[in-house]
């Protein structure tokens, strides 16, 4: 199914289409209508799914990991060769029991301690990067391509210990694997392939000789008295890039896009930047970028529906952080919201492990932005444009100054 080819969508509540251009654009009026009339809808587009927009709803099928398994996390199905063997990624793949342990070795490299360490070379990247963009003479910059992506990708490199030149042969990866890998499966495919070959190759340089990165250290670990297969370590090395890299740029854009169009808080950051922290959590929340998936591993009633077994179910976590049940005002952006238990980093055993370094790399970066570019907007002459399905956020963000 191609985007060209696909009809429009006459009916959300039985036909949502999670790649439909405006739904990716603003979802947020489309949740509404379906969180009233059709909380959890349905849809045969893209393999079939289900779509819970209540914030209850999608907490519960979160927490609930035996009737609901994260075999296949994928929005969009894998097509062609892939068709039935989903990719595995320990930990995001991986159901309990197993997901305890597969999860457990990664956890040191994402503690606060271990991201402090990050922080100052990502506060170096961001200087470097809006020092082009505020170059004398000029006025507009893209703020996705030029900023947003080029941050969680170097600082991904520096954890998977591999050379900065890489960079943009895993961005193109990401974006094949996640974003574009419905409109080209092909791509898809190859993409991954590469990826794991990449991977594989990482490996074996690494098992002549260690290096302080986390490819070394999972190489040195033992379950039970055993070494970790080659094939677990690469699936959790490509998740790392792709758990990583799209979801950040898509937050950070999607905070540079907020603050672009709305000067008021633009403002009130310049002068309070000790508010970007607070801030940052009502932006993650207002335009979380992630939806994952679980298939049902049973029949479940969910909302007065009855979910099959061997369903498959969105974990709308978008959805479930503009629900007026569990947010006050939940469709305004408030930069100082006090109470704010949103789960833009999903909720239960696989919430985000790396949502201390996402934290970081947004603060961070919002603040050197509007330290060097306290005054910017949206460039009318230019094109904003938006990814959609399982990660959401600004692709091309247009702005002057
Ligand atoms: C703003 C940025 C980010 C957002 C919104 C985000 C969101 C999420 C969400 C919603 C999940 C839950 C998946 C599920 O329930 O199936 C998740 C899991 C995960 N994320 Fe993130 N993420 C972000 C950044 C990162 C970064 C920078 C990393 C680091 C490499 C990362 C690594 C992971 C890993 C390893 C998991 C799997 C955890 C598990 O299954 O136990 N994420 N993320």
């Amino acid at each position: 199914m191609s985007t060209t080819t696909r009809p429009p969508v006459q009916d959300w509540a039985t036909d949502f289409d999670v790649l439909d251009p405006a739904f990716a654009a603003d979802p947020s009026g489309v949740y509404a209508e379906l969180r009233s009339s059709a909380p959890l809808a349905r849809s045969e587009r893209w393999g079939g799914s289900w779509m819970p927009t209540r914030y209850e709803d999608v907490v519960a099928i979160a927490h609930d990991t035996e009737r609901f398994s994260s075999s296949d996390v994928g929005v969009l199905p894998f097509e062609g060769l892939d068709r039935d063997r989903p990719p595995s990624s320990p930990p995001i793949t991986s159901d309990p029991p197993d997901h305890t342990w597969h999860r457990r070795l990664i956890l040191p490299f994402f503690s606060p301690k271990a991201v402090e360490r990050y922080e100052v070379r990502t506060r170096e990247l961001c200087r470097r990067l809006m020092a082009d963009i505020t170059a004398p003479g000029r006025h507009h910059a893209d703020a996705a391509v030029e900023y947003a992506q080029q941050i969680p990708p170097r600082i991904i490199a520096d954890i998977i210990g591999v050379p900065e030149s890489d960079v943009d042969m895993f961005v193109e990866w990401t974006q094949a694997v996640l974003e574009n890998g419905g409109l080209n499966p092909e791509r898809r495919i190859t993409a991954r392939k590469e990826m794991l070959t990449y991977f594989f190759g990482l490996l074996e340089e690494r098992k002549k000789e260690r290096r302080d990165d986390i490819t070394s250290y999972l190489l040195d670990q033992e379950v039970d008295g055993q070494p970790l297969r080659d094939g677990h370590i690469v699936g959790t090395m490509t998740l790392m890039l792709v758990a990583g890299i799209d979801t950040t740029w898509s937050s950070i854009g999607s905070a540079l896009l907020h603050l672009a169009t709305h000067d008021e808080d633009r403002r009130r950051l310049v002068a309070e930047p000790e508010l970007t922290v607070t801030a940052v959590e009502e932006f993650l929340r207002a335009y979380a970028p992630v939806t994952m998936a679980r298939i049902a591993t049973t029949d479940v009633e969910v909302a007065g529906r009855t979910i099959k077994a061997g369903d498959k179910v969105l974990m709308t976590f978008p959805a479930a952080n503009r629900d007026p049940g569990q947010f006050e005002r939940a469709d305004e952006v408030i930069i100082d919201r006090a109470v704010n238990r949103h789960v833009a980093f999903g909720v239960g055993v696989h919430r985000c492990a790396g949502s201390n370094l996402a934290r970081m790399e947004m603060v961070v970066a919002i603040e050197e932005f509007l330290r060097a570019l306290p005054e910017f907007g949206l460039d009318p002459q230019g094109e904003l444009t938006f990814a959609g399905g399982q990660v959401r956020g600004p692709r091309q963000l247009p702005i002057v100054y």
